[in-house]
């Protein structure tokens, strides 16, 4: 049986005492105990966050991480620097990485490799632009994102990564992506995982919609048959939101 996930990517927002206070929220929230619960703040959060969080059962994953130990990087962030915080998680290839901060497909190989060697544990974001869409080059350009990334693992290897489908052009738009238009892609997704590995593989790997998932729309796009769960990035910010959202799951 697949993990139903749901990750909270906190971005870059919320001081330390606005983190702390949408912890104690957190934390009082009923959440339903089928669902791995996941939060994601920024570096200078993540010792704050896995503190807080030690005894509960929600994780914490980092937003990024360097594709070296450590070194000449002013600015980076190390594995083995998240792994000192207690962290063992990160999303790896946001959309908002690849396209402000440069991270294309190689460097985020390198970080790829880095994790796998160093056990942490990857959450993979993949998703088109809307030109990408409207040209009806999606399924080829997720297709390419993978094959130069995650698709380079061994078995065993993907089998850790959780996948995310993130279409750019519904991150933080309002926009979201249909159910029929996620259902769509996450199954074009297992089945390159089926042709690429094997089918019971693709059949254990968890893929998690971002883009927009609001309480509102989150039963729809959860109920489509190969969506395990989703990368909530605005709605996280909100605790009462955030539950609805894993109780929609
Ligand atoms: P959003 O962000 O939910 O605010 O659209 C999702 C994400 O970027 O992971």
């Amino acid at each position: 049986m697949r993990k139903k996930i749901i990750v909270g990517n906190w971005k870059m927002n919320n001081s330390n005492i606005e983190t702390l206070s949408l912890l104690d929220e957190l934390l009082k929230c009923n959440f339903s105990k089928k669902v791995r619960i996941i939060v994601s703040p920024s570096f200078t959060q993540l010792s704050l966050v896995s503190e807080k969080l030690k005894k509960s059962n929600i994780e914490v994953a980092s937003q990024n991480m360097h594709s070296a130990n450590k070194g000449a990087f002013t600015g980076e962030v190390s594995s083995l620097m998240i792994k000192s915080s207690d962290v063992f998680i990160s999303i790896l290839g946001h959309s908002e990485r690849r396209t402000y901060f440069n991270e294309t497909n190689e460097v985020l190989k390198e970080k790829v490799d880095q994790a796998i060697k160093e056990n942490i544990e990857i959450i993979f974001c993949v998703g088109e632009k809307l030109s990408d869409r409207k040209s009806k080059n999606h399924f080829e350009y997720i297709k390419h994102q993978l094959e130069k990334t995650i698709f380079l693992q061994s078995k065993d290897s993907l089998r850790n990564i959780i996948i995310a489908y993130e279409p750019i052009w519904a991150i933080g738009t309002g926009e979201t992506a249909s159910p029929e238009q996620v259902q769509e892609m996450h199954l074009y997704i297992r089945n390159l995982i089926s042709k690429k590995y094997n089918t019971i593989l693709a059949n254990s790997v968890s893929i998690l919609y971002g883009g927009s998932v609001k309480p509102s729309n989150a039963n729809d796009i959860f109920s489509q048959p190969d969506v395990d769960g989703g990368l909530i990035g605005g709605a996280s910010l909100n605790s009462k939101d955030f539950a609805a959202i894993v109780n929609a799951l």
